[in-house]
């Protein structure tokens, strides 16, 4: 079976994803559309030049973080070292963390955006609510939040025995969830989308993700 179950609130499914994303770093990358989709313009038209943005799960940097250093002051992180070190290669003017979205720690209000592209679904959902509520307090009020979730609607985690030739884990909630998710941590839903799948080739088709950009509100 290509598909199972895989939903154990005990298990760590962190170190499943990180070897699978070392292992596969450079086939997934050489996959990837090379330009950015227009979502990316809800960010770069609402930004001054220099503004601080982070990159959660940014792979290895293409399109999303080399065209967002472009003009703007760009952290990436990512659990996968292999993936950073493609990154620091691909986007040499942008800072580069390899860490757990959900462990790594970034001052209060020290970033204007954050983007994250194919990633959250790779975090347990039981933790999303959490995730949501760092990158509240990331954010300066007025920040921006744009990001990809799965086209599943709720269901449990799973494993595919073959994403690049490795096992990989997802794990979502469907999009009412995030809409309750992001009022309850202070954001504003500004618009909802859906983007590609990201790759070069013919599955860009066929897989379809969609998108929340979202703003944190004033005064928190
Ligand atoms: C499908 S790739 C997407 C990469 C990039 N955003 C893109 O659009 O090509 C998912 C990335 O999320 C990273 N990732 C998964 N779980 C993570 C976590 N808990 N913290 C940080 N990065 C994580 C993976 O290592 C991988 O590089």
């Amino acid at each position: 079976m290509p598909f199972k179950i895989a939903d154990d609130p005990q298990a760590d499914y962190r170190e499943l994803v990180r070897t699978a994303y070392n292992r596969c770093a450079m086939d997934y990358a050489g996959q990837k559309r090379t330009t950015p989709g227009a979502e990316l313009n809800l960010i770069t038209e609402r930004l001054a030049p220099s503004s601080k943005v982070l990159d959660v799960g940014c792979g290895a940097g293409i399109p999303v973080a080399r065209h967002l250093a472009e003009t703007f002051s760009l952290t990436g992180i990512d659990i996968s070292s292999n993936m950073i070190a493609l990154a620091k290669g691909n986007v040499p003017t942008a800072k580069f963390v390899i860490a757990d979205a959900m462990e790594t720690e970034f001052p209060a209000v020290s970033f204007d955006a954050i983007v994250s592209f194919y990633a959250i679904f790779h975090i347990p959902r039981q933790k999303h609510l959490d995730l949501f509520r760092r990158f509240a307090q990331w954010l300066r009020p007025g920040g921006l939040l744009l990001f990809t979730i799965a086209e599943k609607d709720d269901g449990p985690g799973y494993t595919e025995d073959d994403f690049f030739g490795e096992t990989m884990y997802w794990s979502n909630f469907g999009p009412s969830t995030y809409k309750k998710f992001l009022t309850e941590t202070g954001f504003q839903i500004e618009q909802e989308g859906i983007v590609g799948g990201g790759f070069g080739g013919i599955d860009a088709l066929e897989e379809v993700h969609p998108f929340f950009f979202a703003v944190k509100r004033e005064g928190l």
